[in-house]
């Protein structure tokens, strides 16, 4: 048995993806495979560290010391081939508080910001709620492969004068790394017509064998000038809760705006224990994240075989990366509405429609695998007996 296959009871904790159902308008009893946590417990080492540092008793302002900088810039180097200057971080309380800040620092309220749907809805809601306006250039799938559409981007960045770019990689929810090649051309776009890339690479230690991740600001250092580059253990080490978020920004300039503008939130001093968590799983996790990887692996594994005999018009869009996995239902003929109704009302599951993530997004299921077979066998047996025609 692997340490990964107990089940942990999680109701009661005030977790979002078990104990808020109802007030999400969902029923009482769904098994939740939504939101983007794990079933896990983070690795030993950091749970020590945690109950080290709380012994101590006393959680007043902490800072960044260089400590910290130096392994969060030796995980980057050792696992992505990166290593930015120590000076270069800036820790946020989250991955979408610096998008949020990003947007703040660099572009003025009406002003265009490219995401590329479908992709984590969090992006689209970024740019709104800040009062930019929204300019989406779709993904292009063929054949169970997404690519981004370069040509289509580029006239849409002309015509929108487009100033900022949000790349996700790995692409939420639809599990491509995105290869050398592809960021190369996507970067040269973007330098031609001074676009601002951030890149969310919040999900970059979990790929599946044979991929590797690429730093889109270790492109080139001309590329580096003109990316905001996103890191966080928390997806990596189920650390969310924690709040606590890593962003490079090599260019001097950038980097004290959006410092600077971080500031004005009045929210710039991180989470004692977060910083405590982070430090503990860069130093001492590798071992458990490759046992993680593996246990991932397995549970991708056992769910392509139930897909393949339980629902095969159901069909599974192969991921590269991430422990999400996007599912395409369109060939079973309901409506979206009819397919979302079904999956929460007799499937009693919580799973993230596939429309939340923007256009491209109708008639798919973004389900996450990161708990034990146990709970995923049975999500996938309650969403078989649910489908009328899965078969
Ligand atoms: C692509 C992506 N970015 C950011 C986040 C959230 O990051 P944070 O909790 O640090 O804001 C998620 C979580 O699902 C995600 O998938």
């Amino acid at each position: 048995m692997s340490l990964f296959d107990e089940v942990i009871e999680r109701r009661g904790t005030a977790c979002l993806k078990y104990d808020f159902a109802v007030e999400r308008g969902k029923p009482k009893d769904v098994l939740p495979f939504w939101v983007a946590d794990m079933d896990f417990r983070t690795p030993p080492a950091v749970i020590e560290a945690l109950v080290e540092r709380s012994r101590h008793g006393i959680f007043g302002y902490t800072g960044i010391k260089e400590d910290y900088r130096k392994t969060v810039v030796a995980w980057l180097k050792n696992h992505h081939g990166y290593a930015p200057a120590q000076e270069t971080l800036t820790v946020t309380p989250g991955v979408v508080f610096a998008i949020c800040t990003a947007i703040r620092a660099f572009t003025e309220p009406g002003e265009a910001v490219l995401i590329m749907p479908p992709v984590y809805y969090p992006f689209a809601n970024a740019v709104k709620d800040n009062l930019r306006r929204l300019v989406e250039c779709p993904l292009v799938e063929k054949d169970g492969r997404y690519q981004m559409d370069l040509a289509d981007m580029e006239q849409k960045i002309k015509k929108e004068q487009v100033k900022l770019l949000l790349l996700c990689s790995p692409h939420n929810p639809v599990g491509r790394v995105w290869r050398r090649e592809e960021l190369t051309q996507l970067a040269g776009l973007c330098l031609r017509h001074d676009v601002i890339v951030v890149a969310d690479e919040i999900h970059a230690d979990f790929l599946r064998p044979g991929h590797r991740h690429q730093v889109f600001a270790a492109l080139s250092p001309e590329i580096a000038q003109n990316t905001v580059t996103c890191t966080s253990p928390s997806k990596t080490f189920n650390l969310a809760g924690l709040q606590v978020s890593n962003i490079f920004i090599e260019n001097e300039k950038l980097r004290q705006k959006f410092r600077r503008t971080l500031r004005r939130t009045g929210y710039d001093e991180p989470n004692t224990l977060g910083l405590t968590a982070a430090k503990a799983a860069y130093d001492h996790g590798n071992e458990w994240l490759q046992e993680l990887l593996a246990y991932l692996e397995e549970n991708l594994r056992r769910t392509r075989v139930f897909l393949a005999k339980e629902m095969p018009l159901v069909r599974l869009i192969e991921p590269e990366g991430t422990y999400l996995l996007w599912l395409d239902f369109s060939r079973l003929g309901l409506t979206d509405e009819a397919l979302n109704k079904l999956i929460v009302e007799q499937g009693r599951l919580w799973l993230d429609a596939g429309h939340i993530f923007g256009t491209g997004g109708e008639n798919f299921q973004r389900i996450n695998i990161a708990c034990p077979w146990s709970v995923l066998e049975e999500g996938l047996k309650r969403l078989a007996q649910c489908l009328p025609n899965g078969k």
